[in-house]
């Protein structure tokens, strides 16, 4: 089939300057999730009917499988359609999707596909207990005869529950034809989409309606209010979901997935945690409160304690991160290693066994296993222009307050005293030291304050 996605409105109400469907719901685009939601279905076409916004919308979406239809002006449903018509094969059906309605299941757009297929025209359709605002699914004897908006419905035409979700099938070639006869002869003077329903009936088309699962699947986002019940709609689908997985989430309520979460079995998760990117967590692992994990694998058993921020980073089995640690792009952890509060790791390998349990900067290095990096150790990677690598080797001891001044090698089993500057390489299974001597003055006394 050929998909359109509307989305040239101008979204006033969103009080913004960046076009409406591009604000981010689970932190991607609005369009974003319709347009995977179109690619799930496999069209032939797929076009995007921009206007409002100008060249933001296809400059943030640009993809070789998507073709950019401008509409400018924007006079209507219907007339940004017909800016899609040159894209549009009329040997397949047309499935029209609004850029603004991201929520749609894929199985109710194939449900709502069947029922059309090639030759019907087939509306996705809702019951709403308060229809204001939508055009109406005008039906006689059971079978559609029009739609109506509702600036130009009647009294008896209002009180219509069932109402049109704008997402329709359309057999292609009548839909050109249909789209060439529109007027806006109507209150808005717009070229309205939903008028070919009509004219689908004159030219004896069967009209046919298919449900959603659930109602939300056809919300649009018209201002910042619709965004976050959306926002709130969709993160409770996702925390159920993982739940029905065996996920321990302490609140359902009180997680969020920015992509993709996927777990192992018995994975726990405490509050406010928010998972960005693509995240793993295998089997037995838990992510304590308040944690921001962004592009992560955290490996089987692995315990993450409250307020870490992982990015793009790799946790091994088994280990021990936080509370307050921060491991940035490039930190690949082994087993067993215990990264503890107010660490830092950076671009580096650090292998089984070792520890950075406080206050410590590793950076662009590689350490072997069973290293410990004492409270304060900080790896000087960065000369102020180009940034150097550090090698600790197995079973070294870095003391507490050291800098190790990149590139810099720390030999196996070496030990690096309390508070050196370590400027050359320590051979394996020494001991280095730089220490200013203690100066002693048994006489001193502490300068009074003047009276
Ligand atoms: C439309 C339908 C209405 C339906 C409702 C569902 C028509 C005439 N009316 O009404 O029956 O109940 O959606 O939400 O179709 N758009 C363009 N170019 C335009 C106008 C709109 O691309 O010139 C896009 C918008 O960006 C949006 C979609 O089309 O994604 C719907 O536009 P909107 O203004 O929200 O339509 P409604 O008047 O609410
Ligand atoms: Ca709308």
């Amino acid at each position: 089939m050929n998909i359109v996605i509307l989305a040239a409105g101008m979204g006033k109400r969103m009080q913004s300057n960046l076009p409406k469907v591009l604000h981010p719901l689970a932190g991607k685009p609005l369009l974003a999730h319709v347009v995977d939601t179109a690619r799930a279905l496999s069209p032939s076409a797929l076009c995007i009917v921009y206007g409002h916004g100008g060249d933001q919308v296809p400059a943030a979406l640009a993809s070789p499988d998507l073709v950019f239809a401008l509409q400018e002006p924007q006079l209507g449903t219907g007339h940004a359609v017909m800016q899609a018509t040159p894209h549009l094969d009329d040997a397949a059906p047309t499935l029209v999707l609004y850029g603004d309605v991201p929520l749609t299941a894929i199985a109710t757009l194939r449900r709502l596909l069947t029922i059309a297929g090639s030759d019907k025209l087939g509306i996705l359709t809702v019951n709403l207990p308060d229809p204001t605002g939508y055009g109406r699914i005008v039906r006689q004897n059971g079978v559609i005869s029009r739609i109506v908006e509702q600036r130009d419905a009647n009294a008896a035409e209002r009180v219509i529950n069932e109402i049109n979700t704008g997402i329709m099938s359309i057999p292609t070639a009548k839909l050109k034809q249909w789209l060439a006869a529109l007027s806006n002869d109507n209150a808005q003077k717009e070229y309205y989409l939903t008028d070919i329903v009509a004219m689908a009936v004159t030219d004896g088309i069967e009209v046919v309606a298919a449900q959603p699962d659930a109602a939300w699947e056809t919300l649009g986002v018209n201002s910042k209010v619709q965004l976050a019940e959306l926002e709130r709609i969709h993160q409770q689908n996702i925390a159920h979901a993982l739940l029905e997985q065996g996920v321990t989430l302490a609140d359902p309520a009180r997680i969020d997935v920015r992509g993709t979460l996927t777990c192992g079995r018995d994975v726990s998760i405490d509050v406010n945690c928010i998972f960005e990117g693509e995240v793993t967590i295998g089997d037995g692992a838990s992510v304590s409160a308040h944690c921001v994990i962004r592009d992560a694998a955290i490996k089987a058993g692995a315990q993450i304690r409250p307020f870490c921020h992982i990015d793009g980073a790799v946790v091994g089995e088994a280990s021990i991160i936080g509370p307050y640690a921060r491991l940035r792009p490039g930190a690949t952890l082994g087993e067993d290693v215990h990264i503890g509060n107010f660490v830092e790791v950076k671009n580096s390998r650090i292998a089984a066994h070792s520890k950075a349990n406080h206050l410590a900067y590793v950076g662009d290095s590689t350490v072997g296993s069973r290293v410990n990096i004492g409270a304060g150790a900080i790896t000087c990677n960065y000369d102020g222009a180009n940034k150097h690598e550090t090698i600790i080797e197995d079973d070294a001891f870095i003391g507490t307050n050291c800098e190790l001044v990149a590139p810099v090698t720390v030999g196996k089993g070496a030990t690096i005293g309390a508070g050196t500057t370590l400027t050359r390489d320590a051979p394996a299974g020494s001991l280095v030291v730089t220490r200013a001597k203690p100066t002693t003055r048994e006489d001193w006394q502490r300068p009074a304050k003047k009276k």
